[in-house]
C-alpha cells in the first residue's frame, strides 16, 4: 500500500524584517546576510500567534469537512511549545473542529520531531489504511537581539495530511536515522532563547549528514543519481548549500549536478524569505521545491535529510505522486509578499514582547495582525485561542 503525503499548507507570521535593514543596525556588511546565509528576509511573529494559530491556520489551509471528518490522529512537532503539559495538537484540535475520536499529541527532539511524527503517522495509517493523520510543524524559532544566531530566526508551521493513496509523496520504506549526544544548540526550561555553539552546530550537521547518508546509501544500495533533488533540514540555506555541495561527486554527469543544484535553489526559495522554522524547514523546503521546481516530474524520487540539534539525523526518501502539481498553490509567493514590513525598533518590540501577568493570572494584548487565529488573551493561566472574526467578548 502507498502511503504519503496527501496535502501540505503553510503559515508564517505576518510581518518581516528585511535582512537589508538589520544589517544596518547591527553594523554589518549586507553581504553577509544575503551571500553568506542566502537570507533575505525572515518571518516576525507578534505576541498573539504562536505554534497553536501558526499549526491551526496551515491546517486550515488544507483541511475539508470530510478530512475532519476522517483524521484520527492530530500530531504537533515544535521545540518552541507553549505549555510542559498540555500538547499543542490538543487546542488545534479544538480549534479545527476535527471529531472527537482521535488521538492528539506533541512531540521534540529539535528540529527532527516532525520526521519522527511522519514516521508515526505512517505506521499509523499502515495499520488502518481509511485514516488520515494531521502532522504539523510549527516553530517560533527566536535567539535574542544581538546574539550569532538573530539573522537566522523565522517563525512558521507546514500541515501534512498522511493518508493512503497520497496525491503528493509516496514515502518509500529506506528510513536510516542517527542519535549521537552532543551539546551544539539546546534551550534549558527556564531560558526563552537557546544555548548555541554555533560553529560546533554546523560541524554536526554536516557530519551527520555524511555519515548518515553513508549509511543510508549502504542500506539501501542508492546513489545521488537515483534522486531528482535532495531536500536538507534549512536553519539557513548557506548550510544546506553546503551540505549539497558534501553529497555531490565526481561519479555524477555534468546534467545530474546541474539539476539538483536547480533543484536545491528552487527548496530554498521560501526559507530565504522566512528564515528558520525549526521543525517546518525541511518540509518547507520541499514545498518551496514542489512550487518552483521548473523541472520535477511524477514518479522521480526525492531524498530528505532531517536533523535536529542534540542530536537526531535522518535520511529517507520518497516518489513523487502523478498529479501532484494539482495540489499545490501557485499564489504563494504573492501571500509572502503581502507581510508588512518592520522596522528594526519595531521587530525589537514585537518579536521579545512578553506578557504581563496580573494577580489573578490574567494577561491581554494589544491587536496585532495574524492568521486565520489569534491569541486573545491568557485568562487565569489560560490561554483563549479565536478565530479572527470570533471573540471571546461576544
Ligand atoms: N560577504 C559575504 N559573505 C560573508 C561576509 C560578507 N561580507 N561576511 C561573512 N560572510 C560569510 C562567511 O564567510 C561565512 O561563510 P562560510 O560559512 O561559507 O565560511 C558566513 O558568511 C557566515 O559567517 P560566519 O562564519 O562569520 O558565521 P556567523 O557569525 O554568521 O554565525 C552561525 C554562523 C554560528 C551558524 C550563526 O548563524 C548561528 O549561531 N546560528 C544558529 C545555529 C544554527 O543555525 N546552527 C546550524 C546547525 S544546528 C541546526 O541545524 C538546528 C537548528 O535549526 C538550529
Amino acid at each position: 500500500m502507498s502511503i504519503g503525503i496527501d496535502k501540505i499548507g503553510l503559515a508564517t507570521a505576518k510581518y518581516r524584517l528585511d535582512m537589508a535593514d538589520l544589517a544596518l543596525a547591527r553594523d554589518t556588511d549586507p553581504n553577509k546576510y544575503s551571500v553568506g546565509l542566502m537570507l533575505d528576509s525572515l518571518s516576525i511573529a507578534p505576541i498573539t500567534e504562536d505554534i497553536v494559530t501558526l499549526g491551526a491556520a496551515a491546517a486550515e489551509q488544507i483541511l475539508t469537512e470530510a478530512d475532519r471528518a476522517r483524521i484520527d490522529m492530530v500530531i504537533v512537532a515544535t521545540e518552541s511549545s507553549i505549555d510542559q503539559s498540555k500538547a499543542a495538537a490538543v487546542f488545534i484540535h479544538g480549534l479545527l473542529g476535527i471529531q472527537p475520536f482521535a488521538r492528539s499529541l506533541e512531540m521534540k527532539e529539535a528540529c527532527y520531531s516532525a520526521t519522527a511524527a511522519l514516521n508515526y503517522a505512517k505506521l499509523h495509517v499502515a495499520s488502518k489504511p481509511d485514516s488520515k493523520v494531521l502532522v504539523i510543524a510549527s516553530d517560533i524559532a527566536k535567539y535574542g537581539i544581538g546574539s550569532s544566531g538573530e539573522p537566522t530566526q523565522g517563525s512558521g508551521a507546514l500541515a501534512m495530511l498522511v493518508t493512503s493513496q497520497p496525491r503528493i509523496l509516496a514515502f518509500n520504506d529506506d528510513n536510516v536515522a542517527q542519535t549521537r549526544d552532543v551539546m551544539d544548540f539546546w534551550r534549558p526550561n527556564y531560558s526563552s532563547t537557546p544555548f548555541v555553539q554555533g560553529m560546533f552546530s554546523t560541524k554536526q550537521y554536516l557530519d551527520c549528514l555524511k555519515t548518515t547518508w553513508a549509511e543510508f546509501q549502504k542500506r539501501n544500495q542508492a546513489q545521488l543519481q537515483d534522486f531528482a533533488a535532495f531536500c536538507f533540514h534549512i536553519p539557513y540555506p548557506k548550510l544546506a548549500n553546503k551540505g549539497l555541495n558534501k553529497l555531490l561527486d565526481k561519479s555524477l554527469s555534468e546534467e545530474k549536478v546541474e539539476e539538483l543544484k536547480a533543484n536545491f535553489q528552487a527548496s530554498i526559495s521560501y526559507s530565504r524569505q522566512i528564515g528558520n522554522i525549526y521543525t517546518g524547514s525541511l518540509y518547507l523546503g520541499f514545498l518551496s521545491l514542489l512550487e518552483n521546481s521548473h523541472s520535477l516530474k511524477a514518479g522521480q524520487k526525492i531524498a530528505f535529510f532531517s536533523y535536529g540539534s542534540g542530536a537526531v539525523a535522518e535520511i529517507f526518501s520518497g516518489q513523487l505522486v502523478a498529479g501532484f502539481e494539482k495540489m499545490l498553490d501557485s499564489n504563494r509567493q504573492a501571500q509572502l509578499d503581502q507581510r508588512q514590513k518592520l522596522t528594526v525598533p519595531a521587530y525589537e518590540k514585537l518579536f521579545f514582547e512578553e506578557a504581563h501577568f496580573d494577580d489573578q493570572g490574567n494577561a491581554d494584548f494589544d491587536n496585532y495582525d495574524t492568521h486565520t487565529f489569534a491569541l486573545e488573551r491568557i485568562d487565569h493561566h489560560q490561554r483563549l485561542y479565536k478565530r479572527k472574526e470570533e471573540s471571546y467578548d461576544n
